[in-house]
């Protein structure tokens, strides 16, 4: 399988449950490599910069709202099949239907708070990660 590159974001809630550790251990232990990270405040134009694929989506404001409520974490992960493998770690979208054991299943409490973003195709991951890094800010080993 090729090595891929994908955009992780861990989100405000997950944030402020003082969970980037375990999130990142999860990462590692499967495989994937943290090769940038930065931790931002998103402003309103950012987020919904980011978001601007589900602008006509009803809960489009309060996704917007809820990315900017506190600091994210945004990481570039790399590794064989890092973007199914990441969404893999990940779980579903709501959290009621998160595999046992993923990421939302154990972090996330809904659907709007649901603690993890990871790109879900290679050319929406190359997309998201140029969003936030620059080509020399990311350390591939
Ligand atoms: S969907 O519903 O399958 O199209 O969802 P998806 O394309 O995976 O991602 C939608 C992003 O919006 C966030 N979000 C919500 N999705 C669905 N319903 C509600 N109410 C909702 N609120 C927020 C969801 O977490 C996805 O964010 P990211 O950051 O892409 O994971």
């Amino acid at each position: 399988m090729a090595i891929e590159r994908t955009l992780s974001i861990i989100k405000p809630d997950a944030v402020a449950k003082n969970v980037i550790g375990k999130i990142y251990s999860r990462f590692e232990t499967n495989g994937l490599k943290i090769v940038a990270a930065q931790m931002r405040q998103l402003s309103q134009a950012e987020a919904e910069g980011f978001y601007a694929v589900h602008r006509e989506r009803p809960f489009f404001a309060d996704l917007v709202k809820f990315m900017t409520s506190g600091p994210v974490m945004i990481q570039v992960l790399e590794g064989e099949g890092a973007i199914l493998k990441n969404r893999e770690l990940m779980g579903a979208t709501d959290p009621k239907k998160a595999a046992p054991g993923s990421i939302r299943a154990d972090f996330a409490e809904s659907i709007d708070a649901n603690a993890v973003h990871g790109s879900d195709a290679p050319e929406t991951a190359a997309v998201e990660i140029a969003y936030f890094f620059p080509a020399l800010s990311i350390h591939s080993r």
